[in-house]
């Protein structure tokens, strides 16, 4: 059976509740589940709920384990610019997970490859119940930029300039490169919710729910997908 649930809502702020409502009732209804990650502007207003949840003791991280989606390559982990500074400043931090069940690509490691690889073992093991998405502007989902096959697992890839310029400042350029999981990797997720808000993202979105798909725009690829939840704004 195939569940696809399009959720269209008025505003960023209705979109992070409906996404932290989903995820709180997740969480609520299996205390060790592996929730996979992503970082970015998109899931902020999520992450504050998540946070304000758990402060409100609705919800308990102490056996949530986590796998995050993608990180910058290379990138040492103290950066501020890492996305593994962007999850303990914006989420991991502020709640009771567990360090020891915590999962990120490494993108300090010589050895990519076996870094990626591992990783992927990682998930065939403890298989992602939740995976919560955004999606760039060119249709990207973790760092799968066009091109990017179907069948891709974790791995190294080329960030396109599009995607360093949005997420370089004015003192940082983003890598060249990045780690990330692979589309079939985030395809083995039990469910996925996948967020997008701004005008920007709207063309990936329309080819997600009704375009032709095809690795020209990685995100079209989810269609198909079990248990797929999008909310739009
Ligand atoms: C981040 C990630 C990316 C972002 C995408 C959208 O871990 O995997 O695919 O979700 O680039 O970024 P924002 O939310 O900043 O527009």
């Amino acid at each position: 059976m195939i569940i696809m649930k399009v959720i269209r809502v008025e505003s960023y702020h209705e979109m992070s509740r409906v996404a932290s409502d989903i995820l709180v009732g997740d969480i609520l209804k299996k205390k060790n589940i592996v929730i996979g990650f992503a970082t970015g502007r998109t899931p902020l207003g999520l992450y504050k709920n998540l946070v304000r949840a758990y402060k409100n003791k609705e919800i308990d991280f102490s056996g949530v384990r986590s796998f995050n989606l993608d990180e910058y390559y290379p990138i040492s982990k103290n950066s501020k610019r890492s996305y593994f500074s962007y999850m303990f400043r914006n989420l991991f931090g502020l709640v009771n997970i567990k360090g020891a069940n915590v999962n990120f690509l490494d993108g300090s490691v010589g050895d990519w490859k076996k870094e990626c690889e591992s990783y992927e073992k990682l998930i065939k093991k403890n298989p992602i119940d939740v995976q919560i998405l955004g999606v760039g502007v060119n249709g990207h989902i973790g760092f799968n930029e066009p091109g990017s096959k179907r069948n891709s697992v974790t791995r190294l890839v080329e960030l396109s300039d599009a995607t360093r310029r949005r997420n370089s400042g004015i003192f940082w350029k983003a890598p060249e490169k990045a780690l990330t999981m692979g589309i079939k990797t985030i395809f083995s997720a039990k469910k996925i919710i996948l967020l997008a808000s701004g005008r920007d993202k709207m063309k990936a979105v329309e080819r997600l729910l009704r375009g032709e798909v095809g690795s020209d725009c990685p995100v079209s690829f989810l269609r198909g997908h079990k248990n797929l939840v999008v909310v739009v704004c």
